[in-house]
């Protein structure tokens, strides 16, 4: 949700924390700010809106400086307006924060401050914080600036990121972390360390990164950093390698980063396998699934869990890891397994999946299943992130940065990285043998080819997109392993053209659905597989005897659908399990396409972030 950048060198802060901040922009935000050190002063720049409102107020007044801190706000407590921007100050201007997540006791906290005579300046919970921090400095014994603020910030309740900067101590930048709120990258450069949410913020800058974890204070200074707990206990801590590039965190020729990401899955299917394939041997090979041949013996359940379209691909998963590993799978939303005490033990591997690894409902829900003693393991896009922190067994995606608020090329890397687990499993488990292993991994290594042969046909959903780009309802149909991408297919279209779509199971139809079909509504039929055939041509003809526009998605062989449907998008047939990738591409161009035809905001759709670090 909100962004955060830091800088310490010798550059001027607030251009690059400027950039940083644009670079973070797909994360949604309503305002921000930039807080920038110089001659013993702090200056402040806020603005509503967009960041160019920013940039013009920094092009009339530039703020010199080489140490800042910025922020791009999305607002929880109070309107979005300047005074409620970030980066807020303590009553003597000494003490400036930024801050991500949700104070939960503020009220309880203000009231507290006001009767010892803080003034606050906005509607915010975040404004606590700096007032807290001020208080325990002016109440302070011997302590330093870091101590009284680990000190101060221990009364918070809720999941913190926080980075204060202060005249009092002007060589450095502190930075907070408390539950989970988002990350706090810390970045090393030449003489010079960075701060951020996320990492694509400071990637054209350094690539050695350290995360912080929760109850963590760091003090950053130019040439390094040190980090104590809240209670002041030194912490080590190593920076590693973030194997992305710059070149990937940017759009290039593309018009939106999720036009970019969809074009880009042949690529990013293909680092997901590589390295993973032992074509000799007929293995798959992980680097950090690191559970003993006993331990995955033991596994008699798989639960995945994830929020919006991971859990769509954990939806996908179920009938690929119950096909491949013959393991019984079943998914559930973070949000709710959270809350319902669920029936799980040690025989339970949980599998969370995950972009951007820092999904708050994902997060808890696996702190959940640790408090039952269950094996822990995760699918993530990003490297560091909270949840590649704490599972014991990681399988990273490699589909690079993903910018685009609508998850599309991680989407497609999951379901691959299922289908890689599942056939670990199952060769682990002895149920896979060596002739299936070979059958299945011939097919895996053809798919970023065949992906590239679908995206080729771009001219066909750019001419749906302009025939249904003013509809007002979509439904979305689909059978066994595609229903889910009938699911995702819906769910794409909603959020980044909000048009109202549904995706439904095809055999549910006549139980209620039936209902909505008529000469307006377009349908999207996945009529691929060749078990479910006929039964998805039985439902294509009910929808045409109600009059609704078929559009259907068919194997190249599209069979007798091809009479019934209105439009058909061909898609090359690979292996049943695979094809619901190659299934979604389809309906993320025709998303995409629609969306611009609407004139939709498409990296940045309405009231949607692209990490959601709150509940
Ligand atoms: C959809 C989308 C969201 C995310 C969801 C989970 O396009 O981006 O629905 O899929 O917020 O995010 P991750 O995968 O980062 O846990």
């Amino acid at each position: 949700m909100c962004g955060i950048v830091g800088y310490i060198g010798s550059q001027n802060a607030a251009d690059l924390i400027y950039e940083g901040l644009k670079r973070l922009e797909y994360r949604g935000y309503d305002s921000a700010g930039i807080a920038v050190l110089n001659d013993n002063k702090i200056n402040l720049v806020r603005s509503v809106g967009k960041l160019k409102n920013l940039n013009e107020k920094l092009i009339r007044k530039p703020m010199p400086g080489v140490v800042g801190i910025g922020h791009t706000r999305w607002a929880t407590h109070g309107e979005p307006s300047e005074k409620n921007a970030h980066p807020h100050l303590d009553c003597h201007d000494q003490i400036v924060i930024i801050h991500n997540g949700i104070v939960e006791n503020y009220l309880e906290l203000k009231t507290e401050l006001i009767n010892s005579g803080h003034t606050f300046r906005s509607e915010t919970d975040s404004e606590v914080i700096v007032h807290l921090i001020e208080e325990a400095w002016q109440k302070r014994n011997q302590d330093s600036l870091i101590s009284a603020t680990g000190q101060a910030l221990l009364r918070l309740e809720g999941a913190h990121a926080i980075i204060i900067q202060s005249v009092l101590v002007p060589d450095r930048i502190l930075a907070v972390r408390i539950g989970n709120a988002g990350g706090i990258a810390i970045g090393k450069g030449e003489n010079e360390m960075f701060l951020a949410s996320d990492i694509p913020a400071i990637l054209p800058h350094t690539r050695t990164i350290v995360f912080l974890e929760s109850m963590e204070i760091a003090a950053i200074r130019q040439d390094g950093f040190s980090c104590y707990s809240l209670h002041g206990e030194p912490r080590s801590k190593e920076y590693f390698q973030i194997p992305w590039d710059p070149v990937s965190a940017a759009r290039g020729h593309y018009s939106h980063f999720m036009q970019k990401e969809i074009y880009e899955q042949p690529l990013s299917l293909t680092d997901t396998l590589r390295n993973r394939l032992n074509l000799d041997h007929n293995e798959i090979v992980f680097k950090h699934f690191s559970f003993s041949m006993q331990e995955l013996q033991k596994i008699q359940r798989i639960m995945i869990v994830a929020c919006g379209t991971s859990y769509y691909a954990g939806l996908v998963g179920k009938y690929i890891l119950e096909s491949l590993s013959q393991i019984p799978v079943e998914v559930d939303y973070g949000s709710e397994f959270r809350y319902r005490n669920p029936l799980i033990g040690p025989e339970t591997l949980v599998l969370a999946l995950s972009q951007s690894g820092e999904t708050v409902d994902t997060l808890a829900a696996l702190e959940e299943a640790q408090k039952k003693k269950t094996p822990l393991a995760a699918i993530v896009n990003v490297p560091g992130s909270q949840i590649s922190r704490i599972c014991q067994g990681i399988i990273f995606m490699h589909a690079g940065p993903e910018i685009g608020v609508a998850s599309t090329k991680a989407f497609t890397s999951t379901l691959v990285d299922l289908f890689l687990l599942g056939f670990y499993l199952g060769h682990q488990r002895g149920f896979l043998k060596p002739e299936m292993r070979k059958n299945l991994l011939q097919k895996l290594v053809r798919l970023p080819k065949i992906a590239s042969d679908v995206l080729a046909k771009d001219a066909i959903y750019k001419e749906l997109a302009s025939q249904f780009y003013e509809a007002s309802d979509f439904l979305f149909l689909g059978r066994g392993i595609n229903y889910p991408i009938a699911l995702e297919g819906a769910h794409k279209l909603k959020e980044i053209s909000y048009i109202h779509a549904e995706g439904c199971p095809a055999g549910e139809m006549k139980h209620g659905i039936n209902a909505l079909i008529d000469r307006h509504l377009p349908v999207v039929a996945i009529a691929t597989q060749e078990k479910l055939y006929q039964k998805m041509l039985s439902n294509i003809q009910q929808v045409k005897a109600r009059d609704g526009i078929i559009i259907a998605i068919v194997s190249d062989d599209k069979g007798e659908v091809g009479q019934f449907a209105d439009y058909c998008i061909e898609v090359p047939n690979l292996h049943p399990l695979l094809n619901p990738v190659l299934n979604i591409i389809p309906l993320q161009l025709l998303a995409y396409y629609v969306a611009l035809k609407r004139g939709c905001d498409i990296d940045q759709p309405r009231n949607l972030a692209k990490s959601v670090t709150v509940e």
